[in-house]
């Protein structure tokens, strides 16, 4: 897909109050400082476009781009950053739960993780909550170009192996990097194949 136009269209915490126009709308979504902001500006060949920051906890409402003209792009922000007691371990702000229950022209959700790290427990528990919840997911792997390929390879088959103690399968999954582009033709052209595939009549 060639992107010939983004703009940044609002931002808001309220799932009601984003855009109503129906557009199929893809979203991102992962810890906080996975990357989120860095993809999309990569994805979009923009240098801040999605705001980001070597500080936990930059993108804090529900941002929607316009892209092309015909789909949205929507940057989330991190879950499980918040300075809790050590027992409450979920932290998923509550209008990003009520976004992905109640926002149907979402076709898809991105949930980011980094290659570099083991399975955290926070990102299992938000995927079986998607999955609970009936929202269609899809896993990328971020900051890609941190690892040799081996080691990159070796971490994503614990990821996997990790994900089948609990899922049939894995997920469709994509390996990015925001700091040499790797993976962008690939998240992209699925997205565009969804946005063909997807009838008018639907939205
Ligand atoms: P919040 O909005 O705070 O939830 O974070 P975010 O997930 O949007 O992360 P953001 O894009 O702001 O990036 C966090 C940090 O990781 C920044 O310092 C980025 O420069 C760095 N970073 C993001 N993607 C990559 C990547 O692909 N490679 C490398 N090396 N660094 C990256
Ligand atoms: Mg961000």
């Amino acid at each position: 897909m060639q992107i010939k136009s983004a703009e940044f269209v609002m931002s808001n915490s309220d799932v009601a109050k984003c855009p109503k126009d129906r557009m199929p709308e893809y979203a991102f979504i992962g810890r906080s400082n996975v990357g989120k902001s860095s993809l999309i500006n990569m994805l979009m060949l923009r240098k801040s476009l999605a705001k980001t920051s070597g500080r936990p906890g930059k993108t804090q409402l529900i941002n929607h781009f316009l892209i092309n003209k015909n789909w949205y792009l929507v940057d989330l922000p991190g879950y499980g950053y918040a300075r809790v007691s050590k027992s409450s371990k979920k932290v998923f702000q509550k209008f990003i739960t009520n976004y992905f229950e109640k926002r149907e022209q979402m076709v898809l959700a991105f949930v980011l993780v980094d290659c570099r790290h083991e399975p955290q427990p926070i990102d299992m528990e938000f995927m079986q909550w998607m999955g609970e919840s009936g929202v269609p997911f899809n896993i990328i792997f971020t900051k890609a170009d941190k690892l040799k390929p081996k080691v990159l390879e070796r971490s994503i088959q614990v990821y996997s192996e990790k994900m089948l103690e609990t899922w049939e399968e894995m997920p469709p999954y994509f390996i990015t990097s925001a700091s040499d582009s790797s993976g962008r033709d690939e998240v992209l052209n699925y997205i565009e194949e969804l946005n063909n595939t997807i009838q008018t009549s639907e939205f």
